[in-house]
């Protein structure tokens, strides 16, 4: 009985666990990563219109992750001055960069 209730407790923190790290990221790395986005995108994610770059702050960390994985992959959105920047960042980049932006 005891080790069916330790089973269930286990899976329940295991789901628990798979859950959160669906969008796992880490905020403190991806302000260092958005050092090189400020160029564009301004110091606060505000956005440059000169630089027709738009404003990412208070956007969706779900949505922002979503733009970079298409426009690193280049074929449903096309970005040339972004992906010299993208080409560099792994999968897990994109997600703690989106995890910061969002809550800028
Ligand atoms: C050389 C300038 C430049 C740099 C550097 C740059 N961007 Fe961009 N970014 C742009 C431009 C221009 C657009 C809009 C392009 C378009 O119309 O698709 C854009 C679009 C985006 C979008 C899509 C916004 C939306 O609402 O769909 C995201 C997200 C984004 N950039 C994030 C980043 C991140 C994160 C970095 C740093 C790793 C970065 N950008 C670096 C110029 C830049």
């Amino acid at each position: 009985m005891n080790s069916m209730k330790l089973f269930f407790i286990t899976v329940s923190l295991a789901t628990s666990t798979f859950s959160l790290s669906a969008l796992a990221q880490d905020a403190a790395k991806g302000e260092i990563l958005f050092k090189q986005c400020i160029a564009c995108h301004g110091p606060k994610a505000e956005g440059i219109p000169a630089q027709k770059a738009p404003r990412l702050s208070g956007q969706h960390d779900w949505y922002i992750l979503k733009q970079l994985q298409d426009i690193k992959a280049g074929v449903t959105r096309k970005n040339p001055v972004m992906i010299p920047f993208l080409s560099k960042l792994n999968e897990q980049d994109m997600k703690d960069l989106a995890a910061y932006i969002s809550k800028l």
